[in-house]
Parts: C-alpha cells; structure tokens; sequence
C-alpha cells in the first residue's frame, strides 16, 4: 500500500504507534538518504497536540487521503480498507458519542460507560419503533442495540424466519448491557401493538422474562479485575412470540459456568455475587436460621480484598432486588429457601479446614471440633449425616474379592473433595435456577415454529498473557460462531451474486475448519484430553501426545522451551496455553459415592439436585464397562452443547453485534487504540473487511455509482438523456477496468478493492485537474465580487431609503384608508337610520295634514252643495226658477269659477292621497326596518357602534385614491430589486 509517492512532506497518514496503535499523524519533514527517515507530528481531530515530532520509516506509514476520513454510515464503503482507517472512524465516532458503528453485516459497539448519552436520555427508542417493517428496506436511524433487535424482530415476522442476536466481545465490553437492551426493546416492539387486554398480560410476562436477569445475574455474575459484573457462564435465550408477534415466553440455555470461581478466585476479585448478597442483605430471621451473624467467619469469600461499605449495601440492595426478582417470575418460598440453603451451606463447608494427624501407624485426615461442628450443620442443612459426608471427604473405601479396604486421604485429597462437593451443589443449584425458570417461563408448545429470537451473551476471543482450559474451550466456541459468521457472511455474498447475475469469482472464503479440526478431532487437543480420563495420566503426557498425534498440523504450534505449552492459530491470532491442569478441569470430578450420599438426602430438593451420573471416579481405574464415550467431561460437555446450539443458531438468520471495551479501565471517555484494534481482530471486523477486500468489496447501485463518477466524463450533463445502461458503460469504458474486477449486476455495481482504489484515484485526479481551472476562476471571480459588492451597496442604501420612505407613506395611506373605510361604512349606518327616521315623521305629519285638507275640502264642498242646493231650493221654490238645470246652469260666473276650482282641489287632493296611501305601504317597511334598529339598540355593542359612527364621521375626510400611489412606485421598486437577485 505504500510508496514513497504518498508521504510528502506535508501529507497525512497513519502510523503506527507502539502503544496507541494507529495515530493520524503529518509528516513535516522527509531526509533525502536512500531509505529516508520520515518526521512526523500527531494530528488530533479535536484539540491541538503539543506532541513532539518522532521518526518514522516507511513500513510504519499508512497513507490516507483526507477524504477518506469523511464521517459515513457504513464503514466497509470506506474507500480504502485499513485497519488503521477503520480504527480511526471508530475513534473519531467514539468521542462524538456515536458509540455504534456498522461494519458491514456487524454492528461495533464500543462500551461508553456511561448510560447519559443523548442516545440513552433522549429515549429515542419510540423512533425506530415507528419505523416498523420499513427499516427492513433500509432504515434512516443510526446504528443501536435497538436498530439490530428491531430488525431481528420484523425480520421474524415478515419473512417467517426465527432470528438470532449473536453478541460477543471481552469480559465489560458490555454484552450483558447490551443483551438486555436487545431483550427489552424486543418486549416494547411486540407489545406496543398489542390490545389493551393483551397489553397488560403480555407485559405482566415481559416483567418475568425481564426479572430472569437478575436472578441469573445473582447467581452467574461476580466480581472480576475487568468487570464488577462479569457474566460467568455464557447464556443463550430463545424469545418466543405468538402469531400475533407478541413475546409470550422465553427458554434459556446456559453454558459453562465458571465453577471454580465457587471456591476461589484471583486477589481483588470476588466469588459469584449470591454468597455476598445473602451475607448482607439476609433478615435477623434468616441470619440465625442459616448462621450468618458473623460475616468474618467466612474470609474465604473476601480473599484479598475488604467488603466495603459501599459494596455491602449494594449487595443489600441487590438481595432485595433478587429476591422479588424470584417472586416475579414465579418461584415459592420454599424453592427461595432451599436455594438460599445451598448458598449458605456451601459458604459453611468451605470455611472447614483438615488436618494430618499420626495415629495407629498411618496417617489421617482430620478436623477440629469446632469445624466438625460446622460440618454437622451444613449436613442438618441439606439433610445429610455430617458423618457421611466426612468419612467420604477424608477416605476412600474399596472391596476387592469382598474384602473392604479403607484408604485415608491427604489433607490435600480432603481439601479436593470438599472443593469439589461445593462446586457440583453451586452448579447444580445454578442448573436447577435456570431449568425452573424455563419450566415457568418456556411457551415453546404455544409459539409458532418460526417465531422466535435467540440472543446470545457469550464469552468472547480471550488471548492473555497466560491462557488456561478456561481459554481453549471460550476460544473453541469463538471459533465456532466465526465459522458460522463466515459461513453466512460469505455465502450471503455468494447469493448476492447469484441474484445480480454476477461471475462468481474464486475467492477463498476465509475458513475456521482446521482449527476446528485440530480441537475436535478424537485426536486433535480435546479428543485426547478425554482420553486422560479413560486411563490415568498426567497434564506432561497429555502434552507430549498432543504434539505427537498432530506433528505435521501448522495450526499447532511447539514452543521452542519445554515450558508446558501448546499454541494454536486461530482465527484472531496465534495463543499459547498453558496445559497445568487440563486433565483436573477437564474432569472436574467428585466422587461418586459422595453424590450418592447427597442423593440420598431426606430433604427431596437435594435429593434430587444432583443427577446420579454427575459423579465420576477419582485417581481409580474407571470400571471397564464404562467407555471412553460414557464418560462426562467439561470439554465434552461443552462441545455437545456447542454442537446443539450451532445446529440451533444455523436454523436462524443472524444478526451481529461485537461489542468493544475502549480502554481497560472501566470509565467513560477513555480511548486505548492498541486493545480496540485487537479487539477488532478478534472480533471477526477485520477478517469482514479481508473477505469484502477479496471478493467485491465495494457494491453500489447504479444511480450512486453515475452520480458518483460521472464526474470522469467530461460531458457528462450530454449523457444524462441516455438509459442507465448506457451511462454506466460510457464511465466503465473510461475507468479501464478488468471485467472480473468490476461487474455491472442488475441492480448494482460490484467493485474489487484494487478497482475501487482505481475508480477513486481517477475520481480524485478529475477532481484536481478541475481545481486548479475552478482556482483560476474562483480567483477572477472573487475580485468581480468585491466590485459587484460595492456596487451592490450602493443600490442597496438606496432602495432601503426608498423602501423606508415608501413604507411610511404606505402605512400612512394604510391608516387614513382604514380610517377613512370606518367613516364610509359609519356614515351608511348613520344615514340609514337617520334617513328613514326623517322620512318616517314627515311622511306621517304630512299625511296627517293631507287628511285634513281632504277633510277640510269634503267638508267645505259639502257645505258649497248644501249652500247651492239650498240656494237652488229657494230659486225653485222662488218659482221664478222652473228647470233646475237652468236653475245650475244659471250660475254666476264667480260661482261658476269658484265650483270648478272646488272640483280641481278635490281631484288634486285625491291625486296627493293616492300617492300617499302607496307612501304609507312603504311606511310600512320603515316600520320594519326601525324596529329591527331598535332591537340592535337593545344590543350593547351595536348601540355604542352607531355612536361611536356617529362620532367617527365628525370631519370625514375626502376619499383618497391609493392605486396611483402603489402601481407607479411598484414598479420602479421591482426594478430596483431586481438589480439585488
Ligand atoms: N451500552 C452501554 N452503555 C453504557 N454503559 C454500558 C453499556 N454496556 C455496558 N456498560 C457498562 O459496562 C459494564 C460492563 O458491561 P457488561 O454488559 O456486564 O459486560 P460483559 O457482559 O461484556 O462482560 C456495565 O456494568 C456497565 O456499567
Ligand atoms: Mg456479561
């Protein structure tokens, strides 16, 4: 990857730091020798380094391209693949809070040791929630225990397809933590749909499955140099869901429980937290019932260290915790005190010591009677005879030919056997916690075959300074899981292939198997190792067949001293163990005389604890009936239920988190590069990035892979109106590629790495030769700015004195119109109703005077008809007048004048009645209208309004005509803005 091209002074790469690992450094200087030294300076992203310059030759430099540290969602899309960029992006994410990274088909989650990080606090669960079965096509939401437990569960439900949630990492790299969220997010995502009835019963279920941790916690965690609450055993639990997709039940299988920690363990460390637990948070009443009142009796349990103030009242709280915790899901009182029974008994027995003792002519194996004492009540405890148990703790008692013969033990042996006996009683209650939770808690029979999600909180690679049984066989089942995750990843790219229509390539699949091999074959390290039980033996021996059988394996190595060791390359590097005391571990056994004794305890819940075959022979022959395959062993145990679980893990699709421990300390914001690097290794991250870097490492669809190098095109803008295809080829043809290297599927674009760096390179170089005509340009253009700018202000300072200037007028007019809109609507009010009252009164005066007239001149013409009738009547009666109509027609011309003026009065008054009867109609609706007006007076509001118009059209002004104002000057305005845009 180097050449010398890429370390320029000035230039950044990576080197490698002895004890940070990758660093980001610049090279400030570059001697001009042969093999030149290179000065570097550390770069750091967040503060200044007052780091002093260091040399540096060649193979310790990694070149990178500034680009390439550019923040992006899934690092296997990185464009180079270096463990070192990858460091780096982890690094940098890691002090931005973004503990979570996706690594391909991984999800890195470096521990934060801090639970108040926005992605915590906020909550932010309830949104990928909401994303429901979308996120499957892709999900907008960082990377999160959540994201992957959300894609589990709607994977299960969509394609109907049990799940799995593979989790691993070193001891506090936060598995158990992250385990947990998994679990809980999962019993949110299910019940969050749930009907209210079902609601409360599915979550009264998600509390018992949920309470299971503590308890399993309690009795598998204790304390470690590298975890406060470092899982023992490693678990698998089966979550079940009904049809409806609802968490109903739950199975948990759990593997290799760390036994000897019942007996001992390293200064600074602790036994499993049950012993303490119980000694500080018993009653007074369990105290005594159990013998507790002096917690100083059982120094064994504080080897090395003190129990702190602060530590016991943990160990209160967390008593209380377990013992509801116990009640939850569903145990009775009396299993709590037979458990609690065990835990004290075995906190008695291990404080018995033996002594040598000369008598009769040989020696014995005895106790003082005070421990004696002791004894006789761990015995009432389990209901057992204290003398049993000590006759079988100190001797052995064989017939041959019917001949008994009694053999007294060491103190040693004794010491051995009474380890022994507490070891198989804490495993078996430990067993027996996890079988009755499964009793409580498995709805296997009720859930549908394909729904259900298996989490796994399992050791992860352990590769120490020295390395024990302990380690071969955490380190045989990570080897198994990474053969798995091989398997997957590798055919899933396979597939991939196969689906786009892609040459499959030949690329050697990077394979776990003779690994595998060398520790299951009967003769590779575990076979033999059970063969050591078959026929007595020593660890010396087993070492020497072990190289013996596998002398041409190159996965086995030989040190080069005779020091008791073996080393075995496995998948994250090479380790060295230490074979003192393979074949005791291995074994592990307790007489099977004493189980005997056990199983024949009066009280049935021991009784019945220990299996009959969980006994084994000790430094005898084993009986020749029983074979090699009959016999119990860790190491076949533990394989058998390895067997079992990766038969189960392979009927599931799988989801990976690695979890990583940033620096060993056990603190927030503290970054160790050099241990997250090997935890990488052994985390199978880097061995992902190799695979992709063999096969295509780098897949894009069509659309990102144009819109990223169309850019090689110098007409690209022409080519947009071509099909996809056709685009892509014209790019393809410019890159140069080999076929094999870079492949059009149908829907993506496959890259090598070797054509990846190609595409980018070529990407990177149009990038500078475009540069430095943009310079030229930006250059030219930055000085028309600056004149453009001016120019600008000038135009600028005007239109705001214009816009101020126009803007008052404008509010001004704004105000009068609105004042003045107020008068017109007023004075209409006003008018109304002074109009119609007005109109009103003079109508009716006036009709009133009509009617009088009209009255006035009936009458004054009746009185005219009465005077000449009478008139005429005395004319007749005159006789001087014979024809009356002579008598009329015989008026004077003033009478004749004075009648007709009386006849045209009456038409007219008439006349003015007539039109003043059709008045009166219209009266009529006057009459409506001020009675409406009278009821709006009656309205308070209305009332003041016509005040109030009233007063507002005291000095009404003219109207003022706006239009011209605004149109004119709009215009010019606009013109002005438009030199701005
Ligand atoms: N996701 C997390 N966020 C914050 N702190 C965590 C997280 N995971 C673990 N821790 C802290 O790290 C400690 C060890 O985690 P644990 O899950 O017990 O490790 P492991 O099971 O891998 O040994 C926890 O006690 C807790 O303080
Ligand atoms: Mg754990």
């Amino acid at each position: 990857m180097a050449s010398t091209a890429n370390f320029a002074k000035g230039s950044k790469c990576f080197y490698e730091d002895a004890t940070d690992s990758w660093t980001l450094v610049e090279i400030t200087d570059v001697s001009a020798a042969e093999k030149p030294l290179y000065t570097i300076k550390a770069v750091d992203p967040i503060k200044d380094t007052d780091a002093k310059p260091k040399q540096a030759v060649l193979r310790q430099l990694v070149p990178v391209e500034m680009e390439w540290l550019t923040p992006i969602g899934d690092l296997l899309l990185l464009p180079a693949l270096h463990d070192s960029l990858l460091l780096e992006h982890v690094r940098r994410r890691y002090w931005a809070d973004k503990v979570y990274t996706q690594i391909g088909p991984i999800v890195l989650a470096v521990n934060p040791f801090n639970f108040n990080l926005p992605l915590y606090i906020d909550d932010r669960m309830p949104l990928y929630i909401k994303e429901g079965p979308a996120a499957l096509q892709g999900s907008k939401l960082p990377p999160h225990h959540w994201s992957v437990a959300h894609l589990a569960y709607w994977d299960m439900r969509t394609k109907k397809r049990p799940q799995s949630v593979l989790v691993s990492g070193e001891s506090g790299a936060g598995k158990t933590e992250g385990t947990k969220m998994v679990l809980n997010y999962l019993a949110r995502v299910s019940t969050d749909t749930a009907a209210e009835g079902r609601r409360s019963r599915a979550l009264s279920l998600m509390d018992q499955i949920i309470a299971s941790s503590p308890i399993l916690e309690s009795f598998g965690n204790a304390k470690t140099q590298r975890n406060d609450n470092s899982s023992r055993f490693g678990k698998y639990m089966k979550l079940q869901f009904n049809a409806k997709g609802h968490l109903h039940g739950a199975h948990t299988t759990n593997y290799l429980l760390e036994r000897c920690r019942v007996i001992t363990h390293a200064a600074g460390e602790r036994s499993f937290h049950a012993f303490y637990q119980l000694l500080a948070g018993a009653s007074a009443v369990e105290r005594k019932k159990w013998r507790l009142e002096d917690p100083m009796k059982f120094k064994w349990l504080f080897k090395g260290s003190e129990w702190t103030a602060q530590q016991k009242k943990q160990d209160t709280e967390d008593y209380k915790t377990v013992i509801a915790a116990l009640r939850t899901v569903g145990f009775n009182s009396d299993e709590v005190d037979f458990i609690y029974a065990i835990i004290a008994g075995i906190m008695h027995l291990q404080t018995i010591r033996f002594i040598n003792m000369r008598a009769d002519g040989e020696d014995k194996c005895i106790t003082t009677e005070e421990m004696y004492e002791t004894l006789g009540f761990v015995g009432e405890l389990w209901g057992v005879s204290a003398d049993y148990i000590f006759m079988e703790i100190t001797t052995t008692t064989t017939y041959i030919r019917d001949e008994e013969i009694t053999v007294q033990h060491t103190v040693e042996q004794a010491t051995e056997i009474r380890d022994s006996l507490s070891k198989t009683m804490y495993a078996a209650t430990f067993q027996y916690i996890v079988d009755r939770i499964n009793e409580i808690l498995d709805k296997e029979s009720e859930t549908e075959p394909s729904q259900w999600i298996g989490l796994l909180d399992i050791f992860g690679f352990e590769m120490f300074e020295e390395n024990f049984f302990e380690q071969l066989l955490i380190n045989y089942c990570n080897e198994k899981l990474q053969q798995h995750y091989n398997k997957c990843v590798f055919l899933r790219d396979l597939d991939e292939y196969a689906n786009e229509g892609i040459d499959a390539v030949t690329m050697q699949a990077p394979d776990s198997s003779p690994t595998l091999q060398l520790l299951e074959s009967t003769t590779g390290i575990l076979g033999l190792l059970d063969d050591q039980v078959a026929r007595p033996g020593s660890d010396e021996r087993y070492l020497s067949t072990v190289h013996r059988e596998n002398k041409r394996n190159k996965f086995l190595h030989q040190a080069r001293m005779l020091n008791g060791t073996f080393g075995v390359t496995h998948y994250a590097g090479q380790v060295w163990y230490q074979t003192k005391g393979f074949r005791d571990k291995n074994m592990d056994p307790i007489k099977s005389t004493l189980v005997d004794v056990m199983r024949e305890s009066e009280l049935s819940f021991i009784a019945n604890l220990l299996p009959a075959s969980a006994g084994s022979p000790k430094g005898e022959e084993p009986p020749a009936a029983k074979r090699k395959e009959d016999l119990t062993t860790v190491g076949r145990t533990f394989r058998q239920s390895l067997e079992v679980l990766m038969r189960t893990i392979d009927t599931t699709q799988p989801h990976w988190i690695r979890c990583v421990k940033p620096a060993t300390a056990n603190q927030p914001r503290m970054f160790d590069g050099k241990r997250v690097v090997t935890q990488m290794k052994c985390a199978g991250v880097l061995e992902t990035v190799t695979i992709r870097q063999k096969g295509f490492a780098v897949r894009e669809s069509h659309e990102a892979f144009w819109q990223r190098y169309k850019v090689l095109l110098p007409d690209y803008r022409a080519k947009q109106r071509l099909i996809m295809a056709a685009r892509l080829r014209e790019v393809i043809k410019l890159m140069d590629i080999d076929d094999l290297a870079l492949q059009v599927g149908k829907t993506k674009v496959f890259m090598n790495a070797p054509a990846h760096k190609k595409a980018e390179d070529m990407r990177t170089a149009r990038f500078h030769q475009c540069m430095s005509t943009v310079q030229q340009f930006a250059r030219c253009k930055a000085s028309r700015r600056v004149y453009h700018c001016k120019e600008l202000r000038v135009h600028l300072v005007e239109i705001q004195r214009f816009t101020q200037a126009w803007y008052s007028g404008f509010v001004r007019e704004a105000a009068r119109v609105g004042h003045y809109e107020k008068q017109v609507r007023a004075t209409e009010l006003v008018q109304r109703f002074i109009g119609g009252w007005t109109a009103g009164r003079a109508l009716q005066a006036k009709e009133q005077a009509m009617l009088k007239i009209v009255k006035l001149a009936r009458t004054q013409l009746k009185k005219a008809r009465l005077a000449r009738k009478k008139s005429l009547k005395e004319k007749v009666q005159d006789a001087s007048v014979a024809d009356p109509y002579k008598a009329i027609s015989g008026l004077t011309p003033q009478q004749e004048l004075e009648l007709r003026e009386l006849r045209e009065q009456v038409q007219r008054l008439e006349m003015e009645r007539h039109i003043l009867t059709k008045q009166i109609g219209s009266q009529e609706k006057w009459e409506e209208v001020v009675d409406e007006w009278s009821d709006l007076d009656e309205d308070e509001d209305e009332g003041k309004s016509v005040g109030g118009a009233l007063e507002t059209l005291k000095g009404a002004p003219r109207v003022c005509d706006m239009s011209d104002l605004l149109t004119g000057d709009w215009d010019r305005l606009k013109k002005r803005f438009a030199l701005l845009f």
